[in-house]
């Protein structure tokens, strides 16, 4: 994968839960997505499921789980990890390979940046039956300029504002792709992030944005993180979960 170009979650896939691990502050979000998607016991789509490790989640608590990412390597991490507890298929958000009004409810966890939203949004209505529910989880605007390798990459804030939509707008969307009520709910969580942990996660590329940077950019930030990163460093994870109902 070039630096610049749309990130490769295939390439990413293997490395994928080493470098985003499922620590407190994964159990945390997915504590309030559960509680404001009213999860419990429904028949839930995991849009960009990834490597399967929330779809497990929500599989183990009860609900009844499918699982839909375009990405080949993505998807076999997911059935590795999910076993038969979750149905997986490989699509895209923009045409879901599921009949109108099949799930009760729908999640959205740090995907609704990669796809196009004015197809994504309305399929993700039509999958879903009435009184259902989506729950978009994303990072809010401030959340770029807190997060702790900010610092060392002077393009990073304005590359992820440009592609993370604002939650307004999110909001203003999601009633153009037909939903009836959308709220927002704002989760401030405080976390940190060891040096040896940082360092990897860097060289790793665990975010996708760092393979949207240049490469001198790239490459000078990690220096300057390897030089300046201290043994702990205190950030906090800025996120908005958009919760739209039918
Ligand atoms: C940042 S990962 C998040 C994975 C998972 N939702 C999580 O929270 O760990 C983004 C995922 O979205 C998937 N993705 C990218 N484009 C997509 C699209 N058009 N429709 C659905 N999923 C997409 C990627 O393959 C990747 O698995």
């Amino acid at each position: 994968m070039a630096t610049g170009e749309a990130p490769d979650f295939d390439r990413l896939a293997g490395e994928y839960d080493r470098l985003r691990p499922a620590d407190a502050a994964w159990q945390g979000v997915l504590e309030t997505i559960w509680a404001e998607g009213d999860l419990a016991g429904r028949r839930v789509l995991d849009v960009g499921c990834g490597t399967g490790l929330f779809a497990a989640e929500l599989a183990r608590r009860g609900a009844k789980v499918w699982g839909v990412d375009p990405s080949a390597e993505m998807l076999a991490e997911a059935r590795r990890r999910a076993g038969p507890s979750v149905g997986l298929k490989q699509g895209r958000a923009e045409a879901l390979p599921f009949r109108d009004g099949w799930f009760e409810r729908a999640v959205l966890r740090l995907v609704v940046h990669l796809v196009d939203r004015p197809r994504a949004l309305p399929e993700v209505r039509r999958v879903l039956a009435p009184g259902g529910r989506a729950v978009v989880a994303t990072f809010r605007p401030e959340h770029f300029e807190r997060i702790w390798l900010a610092r060392f990459f002077p393009s990073l804030t304005e590359v992820d504002r440009a592609r993370f939509p604002e939650p307004a707008a999110l909001a203003v969307e999601l009633e153009r792709a037909g939903f009836a009520s959308v709220r927002t709910v704002e989760v401030s969580q405080p976390s940190s992030v060891a040096r040896d942990e940082a360092l990897e996660r860097l060289r790793g590329r665990y975010i996708s944005t760092l393979w949207l940077l240049p490469e001198d950019e790239y490459l000078a930030g990690l220096a300057r993180a390897e030089l300046e990163l201290a043994p702990e460093t205190p950030y906090s994870l800025e996120w908005s979960i958009v919760v739209a109902s039918v």
